[in-house]
């Protein structure tokens, strides 16, 4: 990074880095939580056939609403999730990331506060950053699940106007119930925020990036939009869908936060091909989700098998994880297992509490070089 002094770049943007995982040409990725499987010839075909359909209408500007993605949306969500919603209580944007921006930039602001619960998704504190507002983490108890009484608690104190509930966690997989979820939506009806008129309670976002790989029968949060005016549920098609690098993300939430969001996006701002290529991967969603369900056993045996292994004569700790990635630990050196993995051509991710390291679902060939690297390296540290 080089910014001449002679720029006048914001004072508290001084010495920041930009965002991001590395991005290493090594044979085995499995550091950014990806899809490891490319969307089908099905999916290939639909998406060469709907970007031909609009490529001549390319001149003009894209549906600003883009309603036909949203009503894509809301009949998805009623097949996965089982809720019914209006395509005017969801909103699609590039990405989840742009999605939270929004809320930051509608909900956040200079004197208010965000609040989350710790360890979890890092660019929070960038969008809190980008936006001026405050940032606060409650920390999560010892096995990463949510300390329901301290969450509440801050809550109450913080007056935040933003909660960010990330369920399945990331970097540590852990789901939340949908009791723990109405837990915290009970804490924020009644609590006030700091920097909003008399009246105003805090807006609960749940980030359910990697909701459909959570174990069956849970329900999503989306189930709770009908009865809470305060919540706001933000999904993304980078993970089940396989589409990371179509950049869609989307929110399902009343009408009052919707609008909310309207006011701050940025005109056309999704443009006519990434609808086009939304709804080619909406036209196939029974087998995006049968796909899921094989990652979701590659995840279940992997965590099986880490379980097993020793570091030091010690068995791993493996988090529990409704997600499409395992958090495990815990390493005296963790940036020793991270390199000599690395020098084997894996690359995983070294986020989180100190000792822990974070391994995505890859295919079954990916998984399988990940283990035996990961013998082999489990194998040199005994012998530091
Ligand atoms: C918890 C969480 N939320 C949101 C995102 C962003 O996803 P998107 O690709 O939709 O911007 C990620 C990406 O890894 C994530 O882990």
């Amino acid at each position: 990074m080089s910014i001449p002094s002679n720029l006048p770049l914001r004072n508290d943007l001084a010495g920041e880095e930009p965002y991001g995982a590395p991005q290493l040409d090594v044979p085995v990725c499995l550091n950014v939580n990806e899809n490891p499987y490319p969307p089908s010839p099905a999916v290939v075909e639909s998406i060469v056939e709907r970007v031909r359909q609009i490529a001549p209408t390319l001149n003009r500007y894209p549906d600003r609403e883009h309603m036909e993605l949203r009503r894509a949306l809301a009949h998805y969500l009623s097949k996965e999730s089982f809720v019914d919603l209006e395509p005017e209580q969801l909103w699609a944007a590039n990405g989840s990331n742009e999605i939270m921006l929004q809320v930051f930039q509608a909900f956040g602001g200079p004197g208010r506060t965000a609040l989350g619960f710790a360890p979890t998704y890092s660019m929070y504190p960038e969008y809190a950053r980008d936006t001026f507002t405050a940032w606060e983490t409650v920390p999560r108890k010892s096995d990463f699940t949510l300390d329901v009484d301290a969450a509440v608690k801050a809550i109450a104190e913080v007056k935040p106007s933003i909660v960010l509930l990330t369920s399945p966690n990331n970097p540590t997989g852990t789901p939340a119930s949908i009791e723990e979820v109405e837990a915290l939506l009970a804490a924020c009806e009644k609590a006030d925020v700091e920097g909003a008129p008399q009246g105003a309670h805090p807006l609960l976002v749940v980030d359910e990036a990697y909701i459909e790989f959570r174990r069956p029968g849970k329900p999503s949060a989306t189930t709770l939009i009908d009865k809470h005016p305060n919540l706001a549920v933000s999904r993304t098609m980078s993970k089940a869908f396989a589409y990371a690098g179509a950049r869609v993300g989307y929110i399902a939430a009343q009408t009052g936060v919707i609008d909310s969001l309207r006011i701050v996006r940025m005109p056309y701002h999704l443009s006519a091909v990434t609808q086009a290529v939304a709804l080619a991967a909406l036209d196939h969603t029974d087998e995006q989700l049968a796909q899921v369900g094989h990652l979701r056993q590659t995840r279940d045996d992997l965590v099986q098998w880490l379980r097993a292994q020793t570091y030091k004569g010690t068995p791993l700790t493996v988090a529990d994880t409704d997600s499409n990635f395992v958090f495990f630990g815990v390493f005296d050196d963790r940036d020793f297992i991270f390199n000599r993995l690395l020098d084997r051509g894996v690359l995983i991710r070294d986020v989180g509490p100190d000792g822990w390291l974070r391994v995505c679902m890859g295919t079954d060939e990916e998984i399988a070089e990940f283990k035996k690297a990961f013998v082999e390296v489990l194998r040199l540290a005994e012998q530091r």
